[in-house]
């Protein structure tokens, strides 16, 4: 059996490489390269397949989730309520926007905020007389977090939420699209999301008209008119050529989001039978996952890892260390045992080799061999 890379992003292209080489071509030889018609063509497919009325393509889910935080102008210095199991830029962003974050916990069998921690930290928060002025919630590895009982506490506390859903654009619970339960949303299109262009890009969602309004000025520099600045903004822009490359891969959505549950089933159906020592992860009812990563939770994790590697398979640790025990956020005051779960899983978690054009021989060998790994 030859390597199997975590993620084979050459294996995608060549699936579409005539479709979309014809496509670039004609948006170089067309001399539109940003603002053009594939940027707003995207814009209106992607805010249709939400269902919300506003989508603003962004030059990536980090500036998504940037502008967003800006735009909402939250009283400088309050306090926003966020997982630290999730990549920094779920984070960094709420420090740029001059607003603190506050880690809350999560639950070991989704990887989502616990809503129990998270009530918790609001309290605590209170009993402090701070303010918290926001959430910004993870749909982590494509699983929904559980986005309808955080809005109603939102609601409760007169709190803004805002989804960040780089990793689970095509989700949902129920027939709702996650991305469209809070006030906005942010998505990526790195090269290794489930929708996904070859390079950088992201876009924002929202329902709210005077939010859209404020990010497409934000995303330009601030501008309101031609080199007139109403607001400190930011080169945030989508280019076109990565629109027309989305537009393509769009089509395909649907059907590379039925090859990763199926491979995500199969997953689930061949390594339960290893439990307790490997624990797959748990999807509620009625939560529809767009399985961008496959991630299992091991106890002897480094042992396993170092034993697929030399059987030629790469795995990944997301995450390895906790956001609130990284040495940026020291600040922050959080401590080792603060977050028991979360730490606990940062020594666990294992993420498989998963995209759509994973073939079915490749998934046998990477379960018959975690499989050899436990009858050893
Ligand atoms: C949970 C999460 N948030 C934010 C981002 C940032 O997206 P980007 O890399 O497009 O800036 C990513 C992706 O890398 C992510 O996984």
């Amino acid at each position: 059996m030859k390597k199997i890379p975590f993620i084979d992003l050459k294996r995608n292209y060549q699936v579409y490489k005539k479709e979309i080489e014809e496509k670039v071509l004609e948006v170089l030889k067309s001399g539109v390269y940003l603002n053009g018609p594939n940027t707003k063509e995207l814009e209106r497919v992607l805010a249709n397949y939400l269902n919300i009325s506003y989508a603003i393509g962004v030059s990536s889910g980090t500036e998504a989730l940037f502008l967003i935080l800006k735009a909402l102008e939250l009283p400088k210095n309050t306090y926003v309520l966020v997982p630290s199991f999730t990549f920094v830029s779920t984070v960094e962003v709420i420090i740029r926007a001059g607003l603190i974050p506050y880690f809350v916990d999560i639950e070991e069998n989704t990887y989502n905020i616990s809503l129990e921690s998270l009530k918790e930290s609001y309290e605590n928060l209170k009993k402090k007389r701070k303010k918290v002025s926001a959430i910004v919630v993870v749909s982590l590895f494509g699983l929904p977090a559980p986005l309808k009982e955080i809005k109603d506490f939102c609601e409760e506390k007169g709190i803004k939420l805002i989804e960040d859903i780089c990793q689970a654009f095509g989700a949902k619970i129920g027939t709702q699209k996650v991305g469209t339960f809070g006030i906005a949303s942010a998505t990526s299109f790195y090269p290794t999301k489930p929708l996904s262009t070859f390079g950088d890009a992201g876009m924002v969602f929202t329902s709210d008209k005077t939010l859209a309004k404020k990010i497409r000025i934000l995303k330009e520099h601030g501008q309101t008119k031609p080199y007139y600045y109403e607001y400190h903004g930011i080169n945030g822009r989508i280019d076109e050529i990565h629109c027309s490359i989305l537009l393509i891969k769009f089509k395909y959505f649907e059907k590379e989001l039925k090859l990763r549950k199926a491979i995500a089933e199969k997953y689930i159906k061949i390594l339960s039978n290893l439990f307790p020592q490997v624990k797959v992860p748990y999807f509620p009812e009625n939560y529809e996952s767009s399985n961008s990563l496959f991630t299992i939770r091991v106890k002897e994790r480094k042992r396993l890892k170092q034993f697929l590697e030399k059987k030629g398979i790469e795995t990944k640790v997301y995450y390895d260390r906790p956001l609130h025990l990284q040495p940026i956020y020291k600040d922050l005051n959080f401590r080792n045992g603060d977050l028991p779960v979360t730490e606990k899983l940062c020594k666990e978690v294992l993420s498989l080799p998963m995209y759509p054009y994973l073939k079915e021989e490749e998934l046998e060998y990477i379960t018959f061999t975690i499989e050899e790994f436990y009858k050893k």
